[in-house]
Parts: C-alpha cells; sequence; structure tokens
C-alpha cells in the first residue's frame, strides 16, 4: 500500500483566537513520540503560529480518530471540540495545503512573509529531532522553494503591510527626506512594535516614550530607538517634525493646547499619526497651521490600496499552484519506490561481486587492467539487465499505479520494513 501525506489543522478560518489557542501543542517533542506511537504516523511536522497549529504526517495506515485522541490529550481537550474545529486533508489536498501556506496564500494578511521563516523553522526542528524522514523533509524543501519562487515571481508579497509599515509608508509619502527628521514614538505597545519594525527596517532614527521610562528603554533594547521621558515629552512636542501616537489613553495625550504652543516655536510643519482607537491625539490639531494630522481611517484605506495589489495576483498563484501540485504528488510516490529499488540495486550489487571475485580466482587473473575490464563488464551488464524494469517501477509510482510496486515487492522478496 502507497504512503499518505496527512494534515490536520486548527487555524483562524475556522476558530476564533481564544478557541484556536486551546489547541496549541505545548511539548513538541514529547508530541512527536506521541503521535508517531499513538497515531499511525511515521513521519510528522508541527506547525504553530499566531493563526494556526498544524501537522504534517506521513502514514501507511492511519486513523484519524487516533490522531485527534493524541492531540486531545496532548493539549488537555475534550475530542469532541475538534469536531468543529479540526480540518483534515490527504495526499495532493494536503500537498495544495503546504503550497498555500508557503506561499503566503492562506495568510490572514494575503502574502505576509512570516509564515515561510515559520515552517523552515518547523521542519528544521523536525530534521533535528527525527520527527520528519524522507518524505517529509523531501515535501517541505520543496514545498518552501516552490513558495518562494511564486512570491518572487508574482509579487504577491510586495509591500509590506501592517498598521505600523502603512502608517510609516503614509509618513514617506508625505514628509520629504523623512531619514533628517526627528521622529516620535508614544507607546510601546503591539503597533508600537510595527511601527518600531518598520522604521528600524528603513534604516530611520527614532525615539520612543511611554507612562514608565523602563518600559521605554526595554522595548527600545528589542526594537531599537531610544528612550525618552514621557513628562518631557509632553511638554517638547517642539522638538519632534513626526508623532507616531498609538497607545490605549483614554483620554487626548496630544492635545490642542500643546500642540499649539509647539508649533508657536517651531519654523517648520510637524506631522501627527494617530494609530490609536479611541483616538490620543485631539482631532482640533489639525486646524493649527503647519500640522498634518493623519488617523486610523487613512491607514486602512492604504492597507485597502496595498491589498487590492495583493489580492489581484492571488489567481495567477493558485494557477502556479495548480500545476505544482501534480509535480510534487508525483515525486511524493516515486518516493515510494524507492526503499524497494534502493533494496534491488544492493542486493543485485552484492551478488555481482561475488560472482566476479569467484570468476576472478578461478581465472587467477593479475593484469589490473583486464579486472578493471571484467568488472566494468559485470557492472554494464547488470546495470542494462536491472534499469529498465527499476525504472518502470518508479515511473508506475509516480503515475499511482501502486500495482507494479506490490507485485515487485513479491517477485524480489523485499521486506517491506521501512529504512531510517
Ligand atoms: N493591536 C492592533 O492590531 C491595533 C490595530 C489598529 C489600531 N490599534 C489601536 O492602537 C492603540 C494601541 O494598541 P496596542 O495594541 O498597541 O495596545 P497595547 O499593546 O495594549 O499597548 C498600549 C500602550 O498604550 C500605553 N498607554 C496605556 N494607557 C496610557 C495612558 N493613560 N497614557 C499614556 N500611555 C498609555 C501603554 O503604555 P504604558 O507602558 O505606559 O502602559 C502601551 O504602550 C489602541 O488604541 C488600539 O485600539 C490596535
Amino acid at each position: 500500500m502507497s504512503q499518505t501525506i496527512i494534515n490536520a489543522r486548527v487555524t483562524f478560518r475556522n476558530s476564533p483566537i481564544h478557541i484556536l489557542e486551546k489547541f496549541t501543542i505545548r511539548d513538541v517533542e514529547g508530541a512527536y513520540l506521541q503521535f508517531k506511537e499513538h497515531s499511525g504516523l511515521d513521519e510528522c511536522v508541527i506547525i504553530q503560529t499566531c493563526n494556526r497549529i498544524e501537522l504534517f504526517g506521513k502514514a501507511k495506515n492511519y486513523d484519524q480518530n487516533k490522531i485527534k485522541k493524541t492531540w486531545a490529550s496532548l493539549a488537555g481537550l475534550d475530542e469532541e471540540i475538534f469536531d468543529e474545529n479540526l480540518e483534515i486533508d490527504e495526499n495532493s489536498k494536503a500537498i495544495r495545503h503546504l503550497l498555500k501556506l508557503t506561499s503566503g496564500l492562506d495568510s490572514m494578511i494575503v502574502g505576509e512573509e512570516q509564515i515561510i521563516g515559520q515552517i523552515k523553522n518547523s521542519i528544521t526542528s523536525a530534521r533535528n529531532l527525527k520527527a520528519s524522514g524522507q518524505h517529509l523533509n523531501t515535501l517541505f524543501d520543496k514545498a518552501i522553494r516552490i513558495g518562494t519562487r511564486i512570491r518572487n515571481s508574482t509579487g504577491i508579497s510586495q509591500g509590506g503591510i501592517s498598521v505600523g509599515s502603512m502608517a510609516v509608508k503614509l509618513a514617506e509619502e508625505n514628509i520629504d527626506e523623512l531619514k533628517f527628521k526627528k521622529i516620535l514614538l508614544i507607546g510601546t505597545g503591539e503597533v508600537s512594535t510595527l511601527v518600531a519594525k518598520s522604521l528600524q527596517r528603513r534604516g530611520y532614527d527614532f525615539v520612543v516614550t511611554s507612562r514608565t521610562l523602563e518600559r521605554s528603554q526595554a522595548f527600545c533594547e528589542t526594537m531599537g530607538g531610544k528612550p525618552v521621558k514621557f513628562e518631557y515629552v509632553l511638554s517638547e512636542f517642539r522638538n519632534y517634525d513626526i508623532l507616531f501616537v498609538a497607545t490605549t489613553a483614554p483620554y487626548f495625550l496630544v492635545t490642542f493646547d500643546r500642540i499649539s504652543n509647539a508649533m508657536d516655536k517651531r519654523k517648520n510643519g510637524m506631522m501627527i499619526l494617530d494609530l490609536s482607537n479611541p483616538r490620543t491625539v485631539d482631532e482640533r490639531v489639525s486646524t493649527i497651521g503647519g500640522i498634518k494630522l493623519m488617523n486610523l481611517d487613512q491607514i486602512a484605506e492604504m492597507v485597502e490600496k496595498n491589498m487590492k495589489s495583493r489580492l489581484s495576483k492571488v489567481k495567477t498563484v493558485e494557477n502556479i499552484i495548480d500545476e505544482e501540485v501534480l509535480v510534487l504528488e508525483a515525486s511524493m510516490k516515486r518516493l515510494d519506490a524507492e526503499p524497494l529499488v534502493k533494496e534491488v540495486f544492493k542486493n543485485i550489487d552484492s551478488l555481482r561481486q561475488k560472482q566476479l571475485k569467484k570468476a576472478l580466482s578461478m581465472l587467477d587473473e593479475k593484469d589490473e587492467r583486464k579486472i578493471k575490464i571484467i568488472e566494468e563488464l559485470t557492472k554494464a551488464v547488470v546495470e542494462s539487465i536491472v534499469s529498465t524494469p527499476m525504472n518502470n517501477i518508479r515511473k508506475a509510482s509516480e503515475q499511482g499505479k501502486p500495482d507494479l510496486l506490490e507485485f515487485a515487492t513479491k517477485l524480489f522478496n523485499y521486506n517491506k520494513t521501512e529504512p531510517e
């Protein structure tokens, strides 16, 4: 019987985040052992991100219920919860799903790039733990290469899209020579992290503030930027050309009076991007001369504009995936024949060597040149007899005709123990 590639997943598509996180597998190394021992999988790879928990497996005989049972026991869940949340695909569907992952098509923000790094980490870790083997290693290596090629050739990942990167993009579009401007980031939460990442990536210097200096310092250690005291900032807005404001403060931090005072002392204009909802910049500041105020509405427009360009590429990516699934599936099926083919070549070669040794000893041949010629002859004879049937077995396997493989297994008396 041929091998099955399996994908079992819980993702943001079917499950809200608070449900999804219940399926998290905390001890991945232990989970690999459990899935192999109790679910009939002989290879596994686990992928976990904030939007998905996925198991890829390879098996000859496996039972979906046993996968659920093992996963439920690992995560401390009742099996019933899997009925609404778990999706399972096999073979071409599982391969298609992996290609959608590596090309960014299945991501919440289509084309995002984080997922390909997360998949690379997953297969590297599975490989190191010997949880994956020939089938999944080959599948993942190929899927990562194909995904990268698809991203490059279609541009589906172009123009990094996040609230933070879009805010920085808006600033770039509205301010000349951003790299010579003084940039202030107010807030050290999730959104500020996205802004800081984008500023950092594009090489802009910036300062960061939040109510406690320690928090700003800790933020800057990982995200870049220089920490600055909150009290100082609030009274000295005049020192900054661009303000990114991303806090959950329930009142205006950037008030009309503070900005009005700052602008009295400045020669140049100031851009303020309020990423907070509810707003923490008083909208009236936009009436002060020299102030350009932008908020989440403009950022949402920017995301939409950028997403439109990505979404227009989805069909092209799907078409490429359709073609690649066939090729990948064929190489997976071809792998099914490899253990037998290798074994047959090995056995015949050992017979050849035995007979060659016997013949050379009977001839009592000492001439190295003649010995070489005789040896090459034996190799050529074996090769010419065995290659065609072996290639036919590979081809049949590739074409999804396992009968010939079954027949050859009996014919060559091959015991089906899986090689490591
Ligand atoms: N997360 C998103 O996907 C998303 C997307 C778009 C917009 N937003 C909006 O962006 C804003 C920030 O969201 P977030 O996810 O980054 O929040 P977060 O991770 O909870 O961080 C909140 C930040 O606000 C600061 N803060 C809270 N109360 C404050 C106050 N009274 N005065 C000064 N600073 C205060 C906190 O600083 P301390 O260290 O001083 O506590 C912290 O830096 C929110 O208004 C949210 O609605 C979020």
